[in-house]
């Protein structure tokens, strides 16, 4: 065993900030983005092996992803090891000045273990157990698949405990990319312990579940069930309890791998991708990511006309998930994807605008999937930094750019995100709970609600974090909560006193209308926020797919209407319906408060091109502005990252035309050089510029204008 340890001398936790993946504890190098890629040489012969520590290099590659499918490999029989060839590629790479993110190899059961342990396999709700033969075929909560997956955890922490190439480890790979929800029998067995420590008692899940209605009351715990494919719509609370728990069971297995490493390596940080992307939405991940050393994350753009703002979004989700510590971009593509309806190629200056937009948002790292792209597989067709091409290829060369490009950032790394004076407030519960079956409308989409008031923020050049509900809310200014639906009374609570201590907040259609249980807050919507909006509403207007409404500000509504009274002489009505049911009533309202406060209700969904109309004199009245020229709101994305003496200005062209900023100051850390105390912005341009800290790139004037 070349890379033996001593348990003994290590078994005392090192603290959190001692163990980042970019400062080994051994290593004095100067801090500087991680940049590089899953790596994947077991799909290949040794002899490329060579070639790409070589291109590595060439590109300015610091660290990969090794092993992440490997357990076939490594343990090619329950009793037969394989390590050689692992040894060999982490001492080329550490030879080569390349660092190494190892994976625990336990994303992909290989078949003789699903050969002698079917009983791993998922099962879906419709009761058909999934096959091998893919990847990620395992339940998150089979003892017997925990048991075979750490003792490979095991194997592989004390076999490379001391290797100078490993500066982090990477548990299993997505958890829950393909195994999120498990039926079978052994998730039926976790979900009643877990219900059990939720409820104490069935007289109190009976409550909770309000199993008097259709006739679904419980006398033994053993009666209970996942939702399994049932006769008519699934108990509501049994489908979000349900969601709740196997989010909860899948960290409970990130848990057990980590505690493994934690104790066989307390100095090496642990981390695991998220996937903040897109749909993606059974890993409640702001409830994940103290577990884990840094938070990591994979994003892949859909495309789209808020292509951009998506990435932009789930970036800034990130940051907020990681505690606005520094993260990880562990995967995104160089180009197209394998997995959409159809796979676009990335345009020329997206490779590097799509990561540095990450980097915008506090990621210290930029990888993709994968170094090599794949001769064969299901991911063939996947783009890699070293396509089929080869090297001598457009997408190398700006792959080897946007190394240079990050060392010339060298100096922003270990910067934090500076905080905006705007949140949007992101609910992974409200989110499971608007998309069940049987709502007033099943057209509503959370995530795209939340994005439309995204973009609003973008194309009014006004920054904004993305949130979650139990962020402290009191430093910000101005607070939108979409479609925040789930409100338990100390959310309510919370919101209230944001409220009555001179905060701003906007909130939409289905807000506040059900606790922490789905148990409506009766007297009218939108319940639990009804007094603080000062309005009151008996009955949803849902909207057909091909209806829309006109409003008497000009804007179009569509998805939700809402027949509003008002309960309070503070509010005001700023816009009302024109056609349609709720003709003539209040369309959007904001109350204001005496304490310097107001609350507002936007009750349709207007949609990314309608709400800067809406939330444009929101802002204002909160004192909000954009810190942007006049002459480029909309068309740049500014994110603000801050260090002790400095502040790193992005500015990021959204669109396919050059942007001219008249005159800008600071250090143009990389972009395109200032021409006459301006600067142009290319087409899918970003220019990184540094000003001291608290001071503007932009003259005095352009600002406010
Ligand atoms: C991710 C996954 C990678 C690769 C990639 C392709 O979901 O972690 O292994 O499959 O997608 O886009």
């Amino acid at each position: 065993m070349p890379y033996s340890h001593l348990v003994s001398e290590r078994i005392i936790m090192t603290p959190a900030s001692e163990r980042h993946w970019l400062r080994p504890p051994s290593d004095d190098r100067p801090t500087r983005f991680a940049y590089g890629a899953d790596y994947n040489p077991e799909q290949w012969p040794r002899e490329v092996w060579k070639e790409d520590v070589r291109l590595m290099r060439e590109a300015g590659v610091t660290i990969v992803s090794v092993a992440i499918f490997s357990w076939a490999r490594l343990q090619p029989a329950e009793d037969r090891w394989d390590f050689a060839w692992l040894d060999e590629v982490l001492d080329l790479l550490h030879d080569n000045g390349i660092a190494v993110d190892l994976a625990t190899a336990t994303a992909s059961p290989p078949p003789w273990l699903t050969t002698l342990h079917p009983e791993i396999l998922p099962v879906t709700h419709t009761g058909e157990t999934l096959s091998q033969g893919a990847r990620q075929h395992w339940r998150p909560t089979s003892p017997v698949f925990r048991t075979y997956a750490l003792r490979l955890v095991e194997t592989m922490a004390t076999r490379y405990a001391d290797h100078p190439a490993v500066v982090a480890w990477h548990i299993s790979n997505e958890l829950g990319c393909h195994n999120i929800y498990d039926y079978s029998d052994d998730a039926a067995r976790a979900f009643r312990d877990w219900l059990r420590s939720r409820y104490g008692t069935l007289d109190e899940l009976n409550r909770a579940w309000a199993t008097s209605f259709w006739s679904q009351y419980y006398g033994e715990w053993d009666q209970i069930q996942p939702p399994r494919l049932a006769a008519s719509h699934a108990n509501p609370t049994q489908q979000l309890d349900f969601k709740r728990f196997s989010s909860d069971a899948l960290k409970d297995y990130l848990r057990a791998e980590r505690d493994v490493l934690r104790r066989i390596t307390p100095r090496i940080p642990v981390t695991t991708n998220f996937m903040v992307m897109g749909e993606t939405r059974g890993m409640n991940y702001p409830d994940w990511a103290e577990e884990i050393d840094f938070v990591s994350n994979d994003h892949y753009a859909h495309p789209g006309p808020q292509r951009l703002d998506e990435l932009s979004f789930s970036a800034a989700l990130t940051h907020s998930i990681a505690g606005g510590r520094p993260w990880f971009l562990m995967e995104h593509s160089t180009s197209a994807v394998n997995w959409q309806p159809v796979n676009v190629a990335k345009r020329e200056g997206e490779l590097a605008r799509d990561s540095l937009v990450h980097v915008a948002h506090g990621a210290d790292a930029v990888c993709f999937f994968q170094w090599r792209q794949s001769a064969a597989g299901a991911e063939k067709h996947h783009s890699a930094m070293v396509p089929h091409a080869g090297p001598d290829s457009e997408v190398f060369r700006a792959v080897a750019a946007l190394g240079r490009t990050l060392e010339a950032l060298t100096p922003v790394t270990g910067s934090v995100r500076e905080p905006a004076r705007a949140a949007l407030v992101y609910d992974w519960e409200s989110w499971w709970a608007v998309e069940r079956d049987s709502q007033p409308s099943s057209l509503l989409r959370y995530r795209q609600e939340a994005l439309d008031w995204y973009s609003a923020f973008l194309a009014l050049g006004v920054r904004v974090d993305v949130v979650t509900t139990t962020a402290d809310l009191t430093g910000y200014d101005f607070v939108a909560a979409p479609v925040l639906h789930v409100v338990p009374q100390a959310l309510a609570g919370r919101l209230d006193a944001y409220v009555r201590g001179g905060g701003h907040l906007a909130t939409t259609y289905y807000s506040g209308v059900v606790d922490e249980n789905d148990h409506v807050h009766l007297g009218g919507y939108p319940g639990a926020l009804r007094d603080l909006l000062g309005i009151r509403i008996e009955e949803f207007g849902p909207l057909q797919e091909d209806v829309d409404v006109r409003l008497d500000n000009g804007l179009t509504g569509t998805l939700w209407t809402d027949r509003i009274d008002l309960t309070d002489s503070g509010v005001t009505v700023l816009a009302r319906y024109e056609d349609g049911d709720q003709a003539g009533r209040p369309a959007v309202t904001r109350r204001a408060l005496e304490e310097g406060g107001s609350a507002a209700y936007v009750s349709t969904r207007l949609g990314s091109h309608g709400l800067p109309d809406v939330l444009g004199p929101l802002l204002s009245g909160a004192g909000v502005l954009s810190e942007l020229p006049v002459g480029v709101r909309g068309q740049v994305e500014l994110t603000v990252r801050t260090d002790d003496s400095h502040a790193y200005w992005f500015l990021v062209n959204r669109t396919d035309e050059p942007v001219v900023f008249e005159a800008v100051d600071g250090e143009v850390l990389s972009g395109p050089s200032p021409a006459g105390g301006g600067l142009v912005l290319p087409s899918r341009g970003v220019a990184v510029l540094r000003v001291a800290s608290g001071a503007t790139p932009f003259p005095h004037g352009q600002a406010t204008a």
